[in-house]
């Protein structure tokens, strides 16, 4: 089944302000409807899905979106005076319905507003079905427990009518109830979405995972169970590889020590039949001359045998990593400390 393509990326490279590469040469196409991107603490994700959003433009390459992209940032803003509204990221419009509700016209205002005449009507309707009435759009964000936070912005969210949404780690501050209801807003959400997460049950409902590594990205399809799969059959791989590289290093290591002793072994019964002989000296001193050279020869072809066994075990040994470490995270836990002590 084909879908529409909501953002392609052509040869996305990231550079940190310290120059560093976080990621080079990435091509993606994001064209299904419930996609997850997953990868290891640190390797970019979050940089990414800004990059996928507009907030900052790639170092080389080129992003291209063919809809609006709505993105939920891992962290609330802590911005002091920040309130409800700004989660919601509704303020603009709020404060011009403010304006006109004081008699202030102005056709700029109007433009803002556009059909949005019952905005804080709507979204305290919202506020008050997701059990959060006791807020109101100017509750300040710092009052709010961390799940109450998420809760409200994953509202704005929902209430956007992007056309793609990107929810970056959002059931970090949930407990079991919320994630729950986070699963089936997604589930009704009529639109794409993007999720960031290494929540299982959350990738399970996805139709495929993208995961970022320092190889770049790769996509699986299918939700985590799909995923888990293809990651034990890639690691049974790996460590088969692991395997082979060593034993061919153990069996090239023998072979290497049975020419050396071999070549030792010739070298002094060369020497013994030529002092046996009566060789002149200066005969014998070319003799040995010759058989360094040769014995020097073959200790430089192993040295560079021994290194390229060793590149090839090291190698095979970076294919191999911990089973789904990526998923090893703290124990969940219910969140209610405030947003700005969080
Ligand atoms: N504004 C920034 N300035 C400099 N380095 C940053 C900035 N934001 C993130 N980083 C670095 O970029 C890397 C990737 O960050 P991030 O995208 O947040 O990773 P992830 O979401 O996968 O955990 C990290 O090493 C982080 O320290
Ligand atoms: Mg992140």
């Amino acid at each position: 089944m084909t879908h529409a393509t909501y953002v392609t990326l052509e040869g996305v490279s990231l550079h940190l302000p310290d120059g560093r590469p976080l990621f080079t040469q990435l091509d993606l196409q994001l064209d299904q409807p419930r996609m997850a991107l997953v990868g290891r603490n640190g390797v970019g994700k979050s940089l990414l899905a800004r990059l996928i959003a507009g907030a900052i433009l790639p170092t080389t390459g080129r992003c291209l979106r063919a809809g609006s992209v709505y993105y939920l940032g891992q962290y609330m803003t802590e911005e002091p005076g920040c309130t409800v509204a700004d989660l919601l990221r509704v303020k603009p419009v709020v404060q011009a319905l403010e304006r006109m509700e004081q008699g202030h016209y102005s056709p700029l205002d109007l433009d803002l507003i556009g059909d949005q005449w019952m905005l804080r009507e709507h979204l305290l309707n919202a506020l008050a079905n997701a059990h959060l009435s006791h807020l109101t759009l100017n509750t300040p964000v710092a009052s709010l427990s961390g799940g109450e936070a998420m809760r409200v912005a994953l509202l704005g969210a929902f209430a956007s009518k992007a056309d793609l949404l990107i929810l970056d780690e959002p059931t970090n501050h949930l407990d079991g109830c919320h994630r729950q209801l986070l699963s089936e807003q997604l589930d009704k959400w009529p639109k794409a979405v993007l999720v960031i997460s290494h929540d299982r049950v959350l990738l399970e409902s996805m139709q495929c995972i993208i995961e970022l590594s320092s190889q770049g990205l790769i996509r699986y399809s299918g939700g985590y169970s799909s995923y888990a799969q293809a990651k034990d059959l890639q690691q049974k791989r790996a460590q088969q590889r692991l395997e082979r590289a060593k034993v061919e290093q153990k069996r090239e290591a023998q072979a290497l020590r049975a020419q050396r002793e071999n070549l030792e072994r010739k070298q002094a019964r060369g020497q013994k039949q030529a002092s046996d002989s009566n060789q002149a000296n200066i005969l014998l001193g070319r003799q040995k001359q010759r058989s360094q050279l040769t014995h020097g020869k073959v200790l430089k072809q192993q040295d560079a045998t021994h290194q390229t066994l060793a590149t090839q075990v090291k190698a095979a040994a970076l294919g191999v990593e911990e089973p789904h470490s990526i998923f090893i995270q703290p124990a969940r836990t219910r969140s209610n400390a405030p947003v700005r002590s969080a």
